[in-house]
């Protein structure tokens, strides 16, 4: 029987499969059913101390395509496959003291599952920083496994929270010293995708001393607009925001963003996210060089915490080691991440030589000499 434990960061799991920071980990009751359907672990929905309160109406929609038709829309019907998620949700709209006796009641009845506290606060003074602390010590205290920090959160309007600092690496680095400098558990920085170079951001993550970087979170993106009413699928009283995309739309974007952070970065710690459904799609974060992989999208739709996603993703890697004799997954933990290159290295035909756009000459003709 392979053996699908790991341990990363120093945390061990029983599987490399974790329910992402999202509805599926909101509450302590989707938790524990988390963990009796055989989930490895769970980030929890991100937990603050600033009052959140979401926006009327749905929260999050899912975007369809028609089997047999270009069509693609929120509105539900039969015959579509889903292509992504959209949310506009805030973080966890419950507050410290609700979540912590529950957070070390789960710890309590599952303590051989890894419970990870993703947790956000301000970064502009020395206030926030306290608040980033105070939540560190909170979770950890009651016996939290480890931290994720919510650098990434696509709607948040203040300029020092959520992507806002996963877009200013100054802020990445501050943020994370602060924190590691009372955390006694393994810490993770979720960043933002919508940077230009996520390396750089990872790299000052680093600095501050983040233990692995999970990406991504959601995509930037708004609902399309209905031909017919002219209103955005997804609006409250006719308005809309930046909302964030997920699903199979974002995995090969999340992979890109990936293979440039494990590249990188080839003896550090990275979570996969964005677009997981089954195994094969977990793969291919495992082979690029994660050492777990994180759902939500398909989650949210099987049940609210997926129970059938994890049976498909114990069952898939099961097979997998066992058909090609591996014993753990270090065995096959980035094998392809050397395999993403410059384009320039990419082979052409036989008979041309192609340097990157650097060439003297440009183009395909020779210049015109007059
Ligand atoms: C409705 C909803 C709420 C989310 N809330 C959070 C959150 O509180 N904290 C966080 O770090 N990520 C949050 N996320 C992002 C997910 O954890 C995940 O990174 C993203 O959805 C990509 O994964 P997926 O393609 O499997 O959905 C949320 C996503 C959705 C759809």
């Amino acid at each position: 029987m392979a053996d699908l434990s790991t341990t990363f960061t120093g945390i061990r799991f029983t599987n490399p499969f974790l329910l992402s920071s999202a509805p599926p980990t909101e509450s302590d009751a989707n938790i524990m059913r988390a963990f009796d359907a055989g989930w490895g672990g769970v980030v929890t929905k991100t937990i603050g101390l600033h009052p959140v309160v979401n926006v009327k109406g749905p929260k999050t929609k899912f975007l369809r395509a028609d089997n047999s038709d270009v069509r693609l829309s929120m509105a539900k019907r039969p015959n579509s496959t889903l292509v992504a998620s959209w949310n506009w949700e805030l973080i966890s709209d419950k507050p410290i003291d609700w979540w912590i006796p529950r957070l070390e009641k789960i710890k309590k009845a599952y303590p051989d599952r890894a419970l990870i506290a993703s947790i956000m606060a301000g970064s502009g003074n020395d206030k926030e920083l306290n608040n980033w602390q105070m939540l560190t010590k909170a979770c950890q205290d009651v016996g939290c496994d480890g931290l994720e920090l919510n650098f990434s959160c696509p709607h948040m309007d203040r300029v020092d929270m959520g992507s806002n600092v996963g877009k200013d690496k100054v802020l990445c680095s501050v943020v994370t010293m602060a924190v590691k400098e009372v955390a006694k558990i393994p810490v993770w920085v979720k960043l933002t995708p919508a940077t230009a170079n996520i390396v750089e951001e990872a790299e000052a993550s680093f600095r501050g001393g983040a233990d692995a970087i999970s990406s991504s979170n959601t995509f930037p993106s708004l609902p399309l607009i209905d031909p017919v009413t002219l209103d955005f699928e997804m609006n409250v009283e006719g308005y809309v925001s930046s909302g964030g995309l997920g699903g199979p739309a974002i995995l090969p974007l999340s992979l890109a963003k990936m293979a440039q952070l494990t590249k990188a970065f080839p003896d550090k710690a990275f979570s996969g996210i964005g677009g997981i459904a089954n195994f094969d799609h977990a793969l291919c974060y495992i082979l690029l060089g994660c050492g777990t992989a994180q759902v939500c999208t398909a989650a949210m739709l099987d049940h609210a915490i997926g129970p059938n996603v994890i049976k498909t993703l114990i069952a898939g890697m099961t097979e997998f080691m066992e058909k090609r004799g591996y014993a753990s997954l270090e065995d096959f933990r980035g094998i392809r991440r050397d395999r993403v290159v410059a384009h320039s290295l990419i082979k052409r035909p036989e008979q041309f030589d192609y340097h990157g756009g650097y060439d003297e000459v440009e183009g395909y003709a020779e210049p015109v000499t007059v």
